[in-house]
């Protein structure tokens, strides 16, 4: 059998502000607290110091990993970033990202193939299978990959979407026989031209919020369904979690059930549902495919009231979005967080996951869908277990309305506002203004 490629360690690096969704935003846009701890999932947004950017926070993370792994750039022959929140056209910016690196190790990137990946949130992923071919192809002369998903998620202030902000950058080596997880080789996909969601020439996104929810819903539905046509682990039984792109967790919630419809489908937590709330309806049963899907929505409906989803819901998907609900919406990052968040809550609970299955839910607005398997590797606790991110989330500083309002403006590159730093840099990539970009401070 093939050796496995896949993810051989995680570092993450959160933007070190915090906004308060029920008690700091909430009173002021007179809104219900719970219409953001209970509906949207969210409790905190990550959002990045006046000296944060994505450069520094990819570069800080990339370099907890390499340091952690006892790597530097010579064992690296690839490095990708995936944002949507990217300043440049024509330098990627894993560019600026090695010139951080580079400040502080002997050897340099020279050698190393770098680019910028760019589908919405989907990219992470999509570096993720382009290093996996890379490798796979053998083109990679014993080097492994790094992969940085690095975003600010920022709204224009008055947008629905503010309550889903964050910021922050997830840093993963990808190499041959990985501690973490190892990719399978079959993939589902989903893909359309889609306009709910875009950002043509500006910073923030133009976004219908809510049809951005159905077309998440559509194009995951068909990565389903084609990963169904070619995998053969397809059953809710063969996955111990499923981490699904984030958006905010209340939107997971949604994704969970369609996906749970798919994967019980012909197994025998189906029929033991069968007494309780029927079969599933089957579409050649059906005069249209409106009547078929109203049937669906009937049965989901049903569905999502039963022990049996429930119980399934609490320990498949709820783990995996522990982090989110604390950091909010961090774009590429976001399902990779998922995933992390996943791993994380098994090492708390003890739980042994080596060889066990995730089946992993990207989606990036635009639109396109990705499901595939990941099998859990033998050294995955050893590999998580050290990963500081709740050192790092109780760091931040807790932001007034008034200061996050401040801060936006920084963020904002129409403005020009400048502000006191909130925290202090302690041995990390700081944004110093554009030109010479960033330095270690
Ligand atoms: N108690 C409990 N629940 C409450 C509540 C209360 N007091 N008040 C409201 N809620 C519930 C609502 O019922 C709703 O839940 P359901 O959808 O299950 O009914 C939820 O809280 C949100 O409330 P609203 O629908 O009223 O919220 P909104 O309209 O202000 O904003 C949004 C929701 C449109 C999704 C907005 O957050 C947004 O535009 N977000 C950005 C776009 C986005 O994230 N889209 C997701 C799919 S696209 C994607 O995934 C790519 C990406 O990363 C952006």
């Amino acid at each position: 059998s093939q050796t496995p490629v896949g993810i051989d360690g995680i570092e993450l690096w959160s933007g070190k502000l915090r906004l308060d969704l029920p008690n700091t935003f909430a009173p002021v846009k007179d809104e219900d607290p719970e219409k953001y701890t209970k509906g949207l999932g969210v409790e905190h947004s990550s959002l990045p110091d006046v000296y944060e950017d994505i450069v520094t926070m990819g570069a800080n993370a990339a370099k907890q990993l390499l340091d952690r792994k006892g790597l530097t750039p010579d064992d690296i022959g690839r490095i990708d970033v995936a944002t949507e929140s990217a300043f440049d056209n024509s330098k990627p910016v894993s560019t600026y990202i090695a010139g951080c690196l580079e400040e502080v190790y002997e050897d340099d990137f020279h050698h190393a193939n770098k680019g910028e990946r760019k589908f919405a949130c989907v990219s992470g992923t999509q570096s993720i299978d382009d290093a996996y071919n890379w490798i796979r192809a053998g083109r990679n002369r014993g080097r492994a990959a790094l992969v940085i998903a690095t975003d600010t998620a920022l709204y224009e202030r008055g947008d629905p979407g503010e309550a889903t902000q964050g910021a922050g950058a997830i840093a993963m080596l990808i190499d041959s026989d990985p501690d973490i997880v190892a990719l399978s080789t079959e993939q589902g996909f989903g893909s359309a031209d889609e306009t709910d969601f875009l950002k043509p020439n500006q910073q923030f996104p133009s976004v219908d919020g809510k049809r951005s929810m159905q077309v998440y819903l559509a194009r995951m539905r068909e990565a389903l369904e084609d990963y169904e046509s070619i995998a053969d682990d397809t059953h809710s039984d063969d996955f111990a979690y499923i981490p699904f792109h984030t958006p905010f967790p209340g939107m997971v919630r949604k994704a969970a059930l369609l996906g749970f419809r798919h994967i019980s489908r012909g197994t025998d937590v189906e029929s033991a549902l069968a007494s309780e709330i029927g079969s599933q309806p089957r579409e050649s049963e059906y005069v249209s495919r409106e009547a078929y899907e109203e049937a669906i929505r009937g049965y989901m409906d049903e569905l999502k009231e039963t022990d049996t989803y429930r119980e399934w819901y609490e320990t498949a998907i709820d783990p995996t979005v522990n982090i989110a609900r604390m950091v909010g919406n961090w774009y590429t990052g976001s399902v990779h967080i998922a995933r992390l968040s996943t791993l994380m809550s098994a090492v708390d609970a003890d739980r042994d996951l080596a060889g066990e299955k995730l089946l992993v839910a990207s989606y990036g607005s635009g639109a396109q869908a990705e499901i595939h398997a990941e099998t859990v590797q033998p050294g995955w606790r050893e590999a998580i277990a050290p990963i500081n991110v709740d050192t790092q989330l109780e760091a931040r500083y807790d932001l007034s309305f008034d200061e996050y309002e401040r801060v936006h403006d920084v963020h904002n590159h129409e403005k020009d506002t400048e502000i006191e730093a909130f925290t202090t840099p302690e041995s990390e990539f700081v944004f110093t203004g554009w030109g010479r970009m960033s330095e270690r401070r």
